[in-house]
């Protein structure tokens, strides 16, 4: 039966994500557009940012936040160029983006002593194996994978390598170990539902102490260097952005940051992307095609929820088949309005990827699962039929 309810917003993209429920362009009326970002107004609203950032999040008082330019490739980047090579490095990859920080690594900084950890889609790599004495580099959250990592406990206390976390898509769904990490970066257009564009760069004080001790080898372009005769350009880290920003993007971010402390803060946030966890765990449940690409509860993602086929028909088919079923899927839903954006991601297996950050409400996501019942019985008969 074809469901009657359908969801208020049909935005399940994994980035960029739904905007905040109620956000339209009179959000952004304040902007200060026009004006130089180095103005006293610019300057003011880049700071806000990184100060609402720090108290929703809670980040240490002697940890730098700073906005970099490029979204989170761009922080995470100008992060591994800047940091990496000093010591050996453990390199964690579970996914796609994990993946492409290793190709960064090994091919294009040609780092030697390089160890990769890693496991396939719906699996975690075996984080206990991560050495202290190296650099560790992971994905807080596999965005292509749905896979997360549980907790920081597996990172030593005493470490002496740094860790570089790319929390692009798990900062503001998911509590982040601070004292556990030395670099964490995220982009605004993930659970915040800002906008491209712009990154976002966290140190801890080791992370500062490595950059003002370690110069690398190869040559820094301007849009990654960080410090300035062996010294931290602690300017960068009170909204002095290194190029221009965009001032649009950055009232929109501030927008959405007010919204996450009016809805109860990171507390707030991270709620809100479980109940939509939860809803989709209740229809797999019951489910009989459906289920989890992340197989083990304990390391599944509240935010990409990737969802992967199984049933006899489906299993019958080949790679190419199981594909071009989910492509179906998602071009029907987007044809009826229901779900803009779900088909899995190009590299990982055949399947359903649903964003429940907090910016979707779990109303919505409860109004779409029907309707991926409906469209999966509608593309299994059409297909049958067919063969
Ligand atoms: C884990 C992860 N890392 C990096 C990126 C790239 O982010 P951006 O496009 O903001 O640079 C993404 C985007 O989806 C991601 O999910």
């Amino acid at each position: 039966m074809k469901p009657t309810v359908t969801p208020c917003a049909p935005q399940f993209s994994s980035g960029p994500c739904a905007k905040r429920p109620g956000w339209g362009p009179a959000a952004l009326a304040d902007a200060a557009l026009g004006r130089s970002h180095r103005s006293k107004i610019g300057k003011s609203k880049l700071k806000e940012v990184i100060d609402r950032t720090r108290a929703l999040l809670g980040v240490p008082d002697d940890y730098r936040i700073g906005i970099v330019p490029a979204s989170d490739t761009g922080a995470f980047e100008m992060a591994m160029w800047s940091m990496l090579g000093a010591r050996g490095v453990d390199l964690l990859a579970w996914e796609s983006f994990g993946s492409g920080w290793v190709t960064d690594v090994v091919k294009q900084l040609k780092l030697e002593d390089v160890r990769v950890l890693e496991a396939d889609y719906g699996q975690i790599a075996d984080l206990s194996a991560a050495d202290p004495k190296r650099d560790t580099v992971f994905t807080f959250n596999g965005t292509t994978s749905g896979v997360r990592v549980p907790n920081g406990d597996w990172i030593a206390d005493d470490r002496e390598g740094l860790t570089l976390c790319d929390a692009t898509s798990a900062v503001f769904a998911m509590d982040l170990p601070w004292d556990k990490l030395d670099v964490t970066t995220y982009s605004w257009q993930k659970v915040l539902g800002g906008e491209g564009a712009h990154g976002m760069l966290i140190l801890s004080p080791r992370a500062v102490e490595r950059l003002e001790s370690y110069a690398p080898a190869w040559p820094m372009p301007k849009i990654f260097r960080l410090t300035k005769g062996g010294k931290l350009i602690e300017g960068i880290f009170k909204g002095e952005t290194i190029n221009t920003p965009s001032m649009l993007a950055v009232e929109d971010v501030l927008d959405a940051l007010k919204w996450a402390e009016g809805i109860g803060g990171l507390k707030g946030m991270i709620a809100r992307s479980e109940a939509n966890l939860a809803a989709v765990s209740a229809w797999v449940e019951k489910s009989d095609w459906a289920g989890f690409l992340a197989a083990d509860p304990a390391v599944r993602s509240s935010t990409s929820i990737c969802i992967s086929a199984s049933d006899p028909w489906f299993d019958g088919l080949s790679e190419d088949d199981q594909r071009a079923a989910m492509k179906q899927i998602d071009s029907l839903l987007e044809a009826e309005g229901v779900a803009f954006d779900i088909n899995g991601y190009r590299d990982a297996p055949a399947g359903l990827r649903l964003w429940g950050g907090a910016t979707v409400e779990a109303s919505d996501m409860e109004a779409l699962l029907p309707w991926l019942d409906w469209a999966y019985g509608q593309v299994k008969q059409a297909r049958s039929q067919a063969a």
